[in-house]
């Protein structure tokens, strides 16, 4: 009988689709979407001394680690599966100036732990490092600053120097997350002329000016050092969709092998549009202000931790992403390698 006696026969829907729902089993046959954890990557931060790890207060569940201690977390990641760690610096205070030297020190933070990593790790997993002055500079902003304006052609030689210094420490993916124009291209030629042909590039091909990054700026020290300042002359309006098909256009065409929408959850129209327009690796970058939503409403029980976290992870599946930068990748992997899927799967 249907739901409703009222209902003549001849009026009950012929197609039920709760039918295909009903089952565990039968929910599993027909799921178009998975997460696996081959779809993981997990940004850490980095910080100097030894044995050091503290807590990224807008980050509950974040912390900073000394390498050492990063390369003992690197060793979870691959033991779990995860295919590859993003290295992010928190750089001491005494080392920023205002053109971001140490960016291309070879033997900086970010140079040192790759190194460690790679002795350490191996092949067993990629390593991807950031090129942005950012963490370097005492203006907190990606690029050299002149005039108040940061300059597009001078920034474009350092990225060159920091992106060769990384590929030289060990680093798999370089990910020049900066919004120069030009700067794929120019990197590209870089690494190559320096011998690092087979080095991989992911580009930040579209990445907005946006809200969601404030506890990133937390854990690297550098939201004090932009102050007041924005980036909204390099990185995209979060208004435009045409433009980061342009952006995307101009990176491959310059040599990326993959590219990155940024942030997440509010631009999945962007991925979904990438994805379908140039069919190639495409990533989202689920960032610290949306890891930091999902986990202060779930410490506050306001939702359930474990199922949106997966589920908000699904939806980049779902929207066309081949893999997911998040800060949930550890306890995402713990929990699908489990078999435990959660409820939100
Ligand atoms: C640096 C950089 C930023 C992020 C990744 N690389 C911050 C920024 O552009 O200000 C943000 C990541 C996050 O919020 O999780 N260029």
């Amino acid at each position: 009988m249907g739901d409703n006696p009222t209902n003549p026969p001849g009026q009950y829907p012929s197609t039920r689709l709760r039918r295909l729902r009903r089952f565990d089993w039968s929910r599993r046959l027909v799921r178009e979407h998975r997460l696996s954890i081959d779809d993981l990557i997990w940004p850490a931060f980095v910080v100097d001394g030894d044995n050091r790890r503290e807590p990224v207060e807008s980050m509950p569940g974040v912390d900073r680690r000394s390498s050492d201690l990063l390369v003992d977390a690197v060793g979870e990641a691959k033991d779990l599966g995860i295919p590859v760690v993003a290295i992010f610096p928190a750089i001491d205070p005494a080392k920023k100036t205002p053109d971001g030297d140490e960016a291309v020190n070879a033997d900086n933070l970010v140079c040192q732990t790759v190194r460690a990593i790679k002795q350490v790790h191996g092949e067993g997993i990629g390593v991807l490092c950031d090129v942005a002055l950012d963490p370097y500079t005492t203006t907190g902003q990606d690029g050299l600053v002149r005039d108040g304006y940061v300059v597009n052609d001078d920034t474009l030689g350092v990225l060159c120097r920091q992106a060769v210094a990384q590929a030289q420490a060990g680093c798999d993916v370089i990910a020049p997350s900066d919004m120069m124009d030009g700067r794929i291209g120019a990197i590209r030629r870089a690494l190559d002329e320096a011998g690092f042909e087979r080095v991989l590039i992911m580009s930040y091909a579209a990445k907005y000016a946006s809200g969601f990054y404030g506890p990133f700026r937390d854990a690297v020290g550098s939201k004090s050092d932009l102050g007041s300042g924005d980036k909204r002359t390099y990185q995209m309006d979060p208004a435009n969709t045409d433009e980061a098909m342009r952006e995307v256009a101009l990176d491959v065409a310059e040599g990326a092998d993959m590219v990155m929408v940024k942030p997440g959850m509010p631009y999945l129209d962007i991925v979904r549009r990438v994805k379908h327009t140039f069919a190639l690796p495409t990533y989202a970058y689920q960032v610290s202000g949306e890891y930091a939503m999902l986990r202060a409403a779930a410490d506050r029980g306001w939702l359930d931790g474990e199922a949106t976290m997966l589920e908000s992870l699904l939806a980049f599946k779902r929207a066309g992403a081949d893999g997911i930068l998040t800060y949930f990748a550890i306890e995402a992997a713990k929990l699908l390698g489990s078999g435990n899927m959660g409820r939100g799967t």
